[in-house]
């Protein structure tokens, strides 16, 4: 029996190293956000907690990027993105820091009974190291190709094109984000967390025990990392921007930011309440991680791990991970700024916070990748807030002056009744769709309450009725049912449209009472504005500008350093003509050739998906590089490299031998 009595309601952390848009918002804050005004609602003691994750690398790098220090970087974006989220509505309790105080000793605290209790395994390892600017590669400092996909681009810790979590030595021709040198590798002590015991102590079953109650996707994700098998993972850093490590006589190292950020939920917690406990281990409460999809693993794999390392924290109940949100048929992208922002559309559109909320509830990425799309924006506004909800409120309120100057008639023989047990039950699919995480259904029940509505009045038209014998009787009761239609609306939206539930409430003058026969209400005021082309076309032309200001001329790489004839001469390049081409299960950019060198036939993978058909390349020749390692990738083993030309936007040519030639024959 469930004894659930308090709700932790928690959304990842956004880095601190830039503003919002709306992926991060369509992803996790605005979901969370619908979840806990209507537990809220619900009457449900709820705590909503999140704040910036200042830790880590990507806020070092824009730093050094900027010529300024971590802290500027952090400090400038915490105010932007905390006050676009406060003006946009989010309800958090505590939106913090985790360069805050208490989140440091929180963070050190949590370490130290880890650390004491013999669960880290201390070691010394090789990581990759730049000598140019002395430091360690950690994390986003190295980047190469992505062992899983094939995608160029992968950090030292996740690829973000496939969402696999890596360790250093993973990556595939390895180069430092710093200077864009080949590492070299260098010995250091560093504390692991034992993954692959705690897989096999708990992890195995515990998320065994989440199939019917996770998301397919986010189980799915989570099983296949699991039937990799985990390996243990350093959970410390040779960086000097983050929580110290907390062990005595270790210095210029600390916390991986994945270690301290999601601890960051209970800092936030602490620092609001004396009764944090109850909130984390106590097993009444539940907790609920909303998060994107390049956070799951974190969430549903160490974090927990962590916990029950400690062993006085409760688990998380629930990991409603949303996929991604593209803009305009492209992944949204800071670095190329393609992105609608938080804090700039507040500016350009202000007043409608509750214009987007609807727009990216209703295309919420919940089980798939969706898109943004301003000409979809504008659609969604004008015809359906406009033309159905505005319209529907409109109508009523007009007509209640028109007729009975504002004051709500009566209907003394419940006359119509039944639209309103229609509408409730449309309240009560919306409480458990939401129950459901299913937010996207759940609003489309909320619109057809004021779909019923529109419809009733057009098919009971007043403005007819008012004409006949009794009419005005008859209008009393239209008029009542629909402004108590409109008053279980104006409750109902809440969690949806907070904004517009608060103007809502305020036309009807609504009390908690209800709405009473002989009350009177307010005049009507618009609810909604029709969005015109040309404030389309602006933010069109905005976001074209935004990647033109950003297409710096591509720059050619530079030259790589020197080598030896001797180097040279180890290399065995050969004509290869290929014969068999065919995609790789699961994976995007790979292809699985079959290519005949001359003295045998290669299986070959080659991250060329995205640029040819497979169909398109039987009989092409290409330079193959003959004497790699063997690299195994999606659990085929790939024996060779195809040599392409790549221009500065990433654009793949064969180079082919002119005329062909036989396979085999050497290239020097
Ligand atoms: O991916 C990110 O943006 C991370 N900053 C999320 C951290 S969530 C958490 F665990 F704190
Ligand atoms: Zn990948």
């Amino acid at each position: 029996m469930s004894t659930i009595k308090k709700h932790l309601v928690t959304c990842a952390l956004p880095y601190a190293n830039g503003p919002l848009h709306i992926g991060h918002i369509a992803g996790c804050f605005l979901p969370s956000d619908i979840y806990v005004r209507h537990l809220r609602n619900a009457g449900k003691e709820v705590l909503f907690v999140c704040g910036t994750d200042e830790h880590g690398v990507p806020i070092t790098l824009k730093a050094k990027k900027q010529g300024v220090t971590p802290q500027d970087v952090v400090d400038v974006n915490y105010k932007i993105i905390s006050e676009s989220l406060d003006k946009w509505g989010i309800d958090f309790d505590n939106f913090s820091r985790t360069t805050k105080p208490i989140h440091h000793e929180t963070a050190r605290d949590f370490f130290k009974t880890l650390y004491d209790k013999g669960v880290f395994i201390e070691e010394v390892t090789e990581q990759f190291y730049d000598e140019e600017s002395n430091q360690f590669l950690a994390d986003r400092y190295l980047t190469g190709e992505c062992p899983n996909c094939g995608k160029d681009g992968a950090y030292g810790d996740q690829c973000e094109s496939c969402g696999r979590t890596l360790s250093p030595s993973e990556l595939i021709n390895p180069k430092s984000a710093l200077t864009g040198n080949v590492p070299i590798r260098k010995a250091t002590t560093n504390w692991f967390l034992p993954l692959d015991t705690l897989q096999t102590d708990f992890l195995n079953d515990w998320v065994a025990s989440k199939k019917d109650v996770w998301k397919a996707h986010v189980y799915g994700q989570c099983m296949s990392w699991l039937n990799d098998g985990l390996k243990p993972r350093a959970m410390t850093r040779d960086l000097d921007w983050g929580v110290p490590v907390p062990i005595d006589g270790v210095e210029g190292k600390v916390m991986y930011v994945w270690f301290d950020a999601p601890i960051g939920y209970i800092s936030a917690t602490k620092e609001i309440r004396e009764d944090w406990k109850d909130w984390w281990q106590n097993e009444e409460t539940e907790l609920t991680h909303f998060l994107g999809k390049d956070n799951i693993v974190f969430h549903t794999i160490i974090f927990p791990a962590m916990l029950k390392a400690h062993g006085d924290f409760n688990l998380p109940t629930y990991v409603p991970a949303n996929e991604f949100l593209n803009l305009e048929g492209q992944k949204l992208s800071t670095s190329r700024n393609h992105a609608v922002w938080l804090h700039e559309y507040l500016e350009d559109f202000p007043g409608k916070e509750d214009e987007l909320r609807y727009v990216l509830t209703s295309i919420m990425p919940e089980s798939k990748d969706s898109d943004f799309s301003w000409a979809d924006y504008q659609a969604r506004v004008n015809n359906e807030l406009v033309a159905i909800l505005g319209n529907w409120v409109n109508r009523v309120m007009v007509l209640t002056h028109k007729y009975f100057e504002g004051v709500v008639p009566s209907n003394e023989n419940q006359a119509d009744y039944d639209m309103l047990a229609t509408a409730n039950q449309s309240v009560e699919n919306i409480y458990n769709l939401v129950q459901q995480f299913k937010f996207r259904d759940a609003l489309s029940e909320l619109m057809s309450i004021a779909r019923l509505g529109n419809k009733y009045l057009q098919d009971t038209a007043p403005w007819h009725a008012i004409k006949e014998e009794n009419g005005e009787q008859r209008v009393r009761e239209i008029l009542n049912v629909s402004l108590q239609l409109l008053a279980l609306f104006s409750k109902t939206c809440s969690a949806f449209l907070p904004h517009t539930s608060v103007k809502l409430k305020e036309m009807l003058n609504l009390k908690e009472s209800g709405l009473m026969a002989g009350q009177q209400v307010n005049k009507a005021s618009l609810l909604f504005d029709k969005i015109e082309d040309e404030d389309i076309l602006k933010q069109k032309e905005k976001l074209e500008n935004q990647a033109k200001d950003n297409a710096v001329a591509p720059a050619i790489e530079p030259i790589k350093p020197t080598i030896t004839f001797d180097d040279f001469s180890k290399l065995d390049f050969r004509v290869g003509t290929i014969i068999e081409a065919q995609k790789v299960p699961k994976a995007d950019k790979l292809l699985q050739l079959l290519v005949d060198i001359g003295l045998e036939k290669r299986t070959i993978l080659s991250g060329i998906a995205e640029h040819f058909q497979p169909e398109d390349l039987i009989g092409k020749q290409a330079v193959v590089v003959t004497n790699l390692a063997p690299r195994k990738m999606r659990g085929v083993e790939s024996n060779g490299m195809l040599l392409m030309a790549e221009n500065t936007e990433g654009k793949l040519v064969f180079v082919e031998p002119v005329g062909g030639i036989e396979p085999g024959s050497i290239v020097r």
